[in-house]
């Protein structure tokens, strides 16, 4: 069940900000501020400090935060996951692409929330980056910088990483299982019965083929297909769209911003 209450809806509303960084200001220091404007800045930090106030940067914090998502594909995702409880629609939840652990965190969040203790979080990745170019098979995968010029490092983030990220929400426990290595080997292969929802946030052609193919026959009926990228690489659409007309899926795709769709499977 999921009954939300003041204090459940208040957890992930929070939770859900600490993610994003949602107006968390950085101070500001060097080398923001060097020269004069830096000794205005340490001037202004003296005067401010017996207040208790502090100077701080306007720069937005950037990917200080533990998801790249949206707060609208944050609220679909809790929103899916709730449904699904709500509903009773058996299985687990994964995020096939997990970077930092933003959208996993939240989706253990939602079944500490409602007291779930028997449903898993998986994470698939390969917890260093994107495939190389000498990795990727499709030739749509070659033609696309998906770093979007952010660079590849931004992206290579291991799972003691993501496992710390856990810990420091208190989310970390045996509800948490990690697929580490290339889609292509870790999904066909994974020791998971049954999905109620199923988020894709690998990007590419081919990452988004191989979680649907490996994934999809696991997913109960009144369960949750999310796909970040849809309306963002050319790639992931295509897989989708191919995907879908290959198995005579028709359930309809709703928009969640202008990038993530998510349907709901029906038949
Ligand atoms: C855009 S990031 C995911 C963002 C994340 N969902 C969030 O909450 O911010 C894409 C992730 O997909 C992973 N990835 C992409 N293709 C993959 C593949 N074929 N096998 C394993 N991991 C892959 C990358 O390592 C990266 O962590």
């Amino acid at each position: 069940m999921a009954n939300s209450t003041p204090a459940t809806d208040l957890y992930l509303d929070l939770v859900k900000r600490v993610l994003m960084r949602e107006n968390f200001e950085r101070p500001l220091r060097e080398p923001e501020a060097r020269g004069w404007k830096g000794r205005a800045v340490k001037l202004g930090q003296h005067a401010l400090a017996p207040l208790g106030a502090k100077l701080v940067s306007s720069r937005p914090v950037g990917f200080a935060g533990e998801t790249m998502l949206s707060r609208a594909r944050l609220d679909n995702l809790q929103a899916c996951v709730e449904q699904v409880l709500l509903d009773g629609v058996p299985g687990d939840l994964i995020e096939t692409g997990v970077w930092r652990g933003g959208a996993t965190i939240l989706m253990r969040a939602v079944l500490a929330a409602h007291d779930i203790s028997d449903r898993t979080v998986w994470l698939a990745d390969s917890f260093e980056g994107f495939p190389s170019e000498d990795r990727r098979e499709q030739a749509i995968d070659r033609q696309v910088d998906f770093t979007a010029g952010m660079g590849d490092d931004l992206f290579r983030v291991d799972a003691e990483t993501v496992r710390r990220n856990f810990s420091r929400f208190g989310l970390l426990d045996d509800q948490v299982q990690f697929l580490v290595g290339w889609f292509s080997e870790t999904l066909p292969g994974a020791p998971i019965d049954q999905l109620a929802v199923m988020r894709l946030d690998g990007d590419m052609y081919a990452s988004t083929r191989d979680a649907l193919e490996a994934l999809y026959p696991k997913l109960s009926i009144g369960g949750f297909v999310i796909v970040d990228d849809y309306n963002f690489h050319e790639p992931c659409r295509r897989a989708v769209d191919e995907f879908r007309s290959a198995n005579s899926i028709t359930d309809v795709i709703h928009p969640v911003d202008d990038e993530g769709v998510f349907w709901r499977h029906s038949t």
